[in-house]
């Protein structure tokens, strides 16, 4: 299989860096834009830089929107990532920098120079997707694949409104945009990631042989490892690096529906969910392939050599 050329939408946060470990390990990286989301923006550039640096690698860095679309957020995932988003463990400032351009920008351009050949994968809030999508509504056309980290298809979520999954939920009107303007995408929800958590053991395991980015991610890892703990959540929770996964190798799905799914931007209890017409009742096109499962070993075959911990 050949290795895909990506396109990152990223807000590094945790989970984030372990996907972009992955994604430099196992692909070509044409760029990363840049969301604000679990952390604020300031931070989630400094730590895409960080991550490059500690990688050596010269991938474009492009900051997006420093909020989301309408409504500023309620919450971040600063409980869960560190005040800087990599667990504040006090890295010193990164050298690599970021460009000029906008990150909504370079997903318009970087895809208008190469239609058909870039896969766009989206772990963070869909903000620059939207800004991008309503700038140049024909940015769809020209991407080959679109896989997003984000929903909670059937209501299990994890932000303080209660059924809603953090990226949706950070910029619901953002994700409405993204879901009904993309005619056909892959979703890894937040109740995938729980089901393919990492025996806690394992993933140790990978951390003690691995290279220096096992011992880089050992090191961020270890505030939400306690909130993890303390939530009573077992195992390795890797939200962004399953949907790195499937965008690596979507081989590795072994369970999947087609289905159309919403977005509610406006509920009381329910902003940010995403509604999933499971029985077909709107007659609406399915835009969404949502991913159930992938093979764990394969995942975790992934993980591990991103780690440095296999060859
Ligand atoms: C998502 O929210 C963020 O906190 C993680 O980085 C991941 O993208 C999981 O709900
Ligand atoms: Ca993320």
């Amino acid at each position: 299989m050949a290795a895909p050329h990506l396109l990152i939408d990223t807000d590094p946060g945790v989970d984030d860096a372990l996907a972009l470990l992955m994604a430099h390990a196992h692909a070509k990286v044409e760029a990363l834009s840049i969301a604000a989301g679990n952390v604020g923006l300031e931070h989630t550039v400094r730590n895409a830089c960080t991550l490059l640096d500690l990688i050596e690698a010269d991938t474009p860095v492009h900051a997006g929107c420093p909020t989301p679309l309408v409504r500023l957020p309620e919450e971040d995932a600063a409980f869960v990532h560190g005040s800087d988003g990599l667990g504040d463990v006090g890295f010193p400032a990164p050298q690599a920098q970021p460009q000029d351009e906008h990150a909504a920008l370079t997903l318009i351009r970087r895809t208008r120079e190469r239609p058909g050949e870039l896969t766009l994968v989206a772990l963070g809030p869909l903000t620059n997707l939207a800004l991008a999508l309503r700038l140049d509504p024909s940015l769809p056309e020209r991407v080959k694949r679109l896989v997003i980290m984000g929903g909670a298809v059937t209501g299990h979520g994890n932000t303080m409104s209660v059924p809603a999954e953090f990226n949706i939920g950070f910029d619901p009107e953002a994700a409405k945009v993204v879901f009904e303007a993309w005619p056909m995408f892959d979703l890894v929800d937040w109740e995938a990631t729980l089901r393919h958590a990492f025996d806690g053991d394992t993933f140790a395991a990978w951390l003690k042989a691995g290279d220096r980015r096992a011992r880089f991610f050992d090191q961020i890892f270890g505030k939400a490892r306690q909130y993890n703990a303390m939530r009573g959540r077992s195992g390795v929770i890797a939200a962004d690096a399953l949907a790195m996964a499937v965008a690596l190798d979507e081989s590795i799905i072994t369970r999947a529906e087609t289905r159309h799914v919403g977005v509610e931007t406006e509920g009381r209890l329910t902003r940010g969910s995403t509604v999933v017409d499971w029985e077909n009742r709107l007659q609406r096109p399915p835009n969404a392939r949502i991913v159930f499962d992938v093979d764990q070993a394969a995942f975790g075959a992934m993980v591990a050599r991103a780690l440095g911990a296999t060859d």
